[in-house]
């Protein structure tokens, strides 16, 4: 047995042979919100055994310790956590250069900060600068899988998912569609949108680990036709994402009511054009009746909730009982630019206050869950990320729970799991996230 000194950001050596990375090690196989205690797996001092970029096992030290073959590489994260890779379910990456600009809500901060910041993305060196520091951001935060919105030119599409494939990252992307209310620079029309999509479609969908997900930025700024046409490329290819945003913004909720008069409501007009289904992501979610709800579950369509940007737009509290209540998928959003934070942990600690503010409970288990099998589930990849079941893509993430001094403070006083994973999601960051792995693939360690 060897104990390789840890290798550097992008090292090789770790997807070949046998690895097993020792630490606490914690996955779902269930929300624990609905399943209880049997929907986690713990263990205190665990392996994580991978092979070739993927999980061979998840077990006990000792067991594995028992079997291991003499040549297997052991990397000792000793009282560190090991979790699943963090899933963002909604996040901008054209927004980077924009996240925390002061003073608007919604429909004001799309006009004054976001559409110029947009416009930028017809350059693909200025496309390809922006996504190699967005990827990077992630990593450095624990994130390895996300749905992006890249803006309405194919060429900031190709830029993320080039970015993408040379980190071997798994990202959902697609080219924003937009025919109307909007500015001019900005515009494609429902035929052009629908081609660029079909196109881009073809190049990049099910190539390595990248997925398509068609993205009518949101009802207000397409037309009847561009809407129709987005259900068609859904129509034509079963296994395409769909993402989106919906009733986030009372104002928002009106101009889609003047814009589609014949409309139950504003979830009404993505039904209505076939844009419900499973792996279809709607973010915000937070001005909906219990129709919209039962809808969004009979059609396996999934809410992204975006705490630091629901309270940084003014939006309103998402109601997390009531789509728990009906069933729907939930995951987490940091919708940057929008939201104020590309970390994970800092989305679950407004997730937290967001649910306390309606008198609910979001449980330091169901949180972790949210952040990772609860999103693919959300993103309908279930199947394919999200735990560490064997022969899942070893993407996971090192969260050191001492990484501050105020954090090794309060941890001395943690009793047990529970009460160190709320300490992690209450006080941690980017500066918690000891390292993170891509496919056995080490993509980011914190330097100290
Ligand atoms: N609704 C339509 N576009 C956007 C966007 O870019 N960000 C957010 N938060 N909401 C939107
Ligand atoms: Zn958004």
């Amino acid at each position: 047995m060897t104990v390789p000194a840890a290798p550097g950001p992008g090292s090789r050596e770790v997807a070949s042979g046998l690895t097993v990375y020792r630490g606490q090690i914690l996955h779902f196989l269930d929300d624990p919100a609905v399943a209880g205690e049997g929907a986690h797996v713990y263990h205190p001092d665990g392996a994580l055994v991978v092979q070739d970029g993927r999980i061979v096992r998840a077990d006990d030290w000792r067991e594995v310790a028992a079997s291991l073959p003499a040549s297997a590489n052991v990397i000792d994260y000793a009282r560190q956590l090991l979790v699943p890779g963090f899933i963002d379910t909604h996040i901008h990456y054209p927004q980077s250069d924009i996240i925390a600009s002061y003073g608007e809500q919604l429909l004001e901060w799309l006009e004054r900060y976001t559409f110029p910041t947009e416009r930028r993305f017809d350059d693909p060196v200025h496309a390809r600068e922006v996504a190699a520091f967005f990827l990077t951001e992630l990593l450095r935060n624990g994130t390895t899988t996300a749905a992006v919105f890249a803006t309405v030119h194919p060429e900031s599409v190709d830029a993320i998912f080039e970015a993408a494939r040379e980190r071997g990252m798994c990202i959902a992307a697609g080219k924003v569609l937009m025919d109307r209310n909007c500015p001019e620079f900005l515009r494609d029309t429902a035929e052009s949108g629908y081609e660029q999509s079909a196109a881009l479609i073809e190049r990049w969908h099910g190539r390595d680990r990248l997925l398509y997900a068609v993205t009518p930025r949101f009802a207000p700024t397409s037309t009847d036709r561009q809407l129709e046409l987005a259900g068609r490329l859904l129509e034509a290819h079963d296994d395409v994402l769909l993402q989106s945003h919906v009733a986030e913004n009372h104002d928002e909720v009106r101009w889609a009511a003047e814009l589609f008069p014949w409309s139950r409501s504003y979830l009404d007009v993505y039904d209505h054009f076939g844009l419900l289904r499973r792996g279809a992501v709607y973010a915000h979610c937070i001005h909906l009746d219990q129709r919209d709800r039962q809808r969004m579950a009979e059609s396996g369509a999934a809410m992204s909730f975006c705490a630091t940007s629901n309270l940084f737009l003014g939006s309103g509290l998402f109601d997390l009982d009531a789509a728990r209540a009906h069933g729907v998928p939930v995951g987490v959003g940091t919708d940057v630019g929008g939201g104020t934070s590309f970390s994970m942990l800092r989305t679950l600690a407004e997730s937290y206050k967001v649910a306390q503010l309606a008198r609910q409970r979001l449980s330091p288990l169901a949180a972790f869950y949210l952040a990772t099998l609860g999103g693919a589930r959300a993103l309908g990849l279930a199947d394919h990320l999200g735990n560490f079941a064997p022969g899942m893509p070893a993407d996971f993430v090192v969260l050191d729970p001492a990484a501050t001094p105020l954090m090794a403070r309060r941890m001395e006083r943690a009793e047990g799991l529970v009460e160190e994973l709320f300490v992690l999601m209450m006080l941690g960051d980017d500066r918690a996230v000891a390292a993170t792995y891509v496919m056995g693939e080490e993509r980011w360690r914190r330097t100290p």
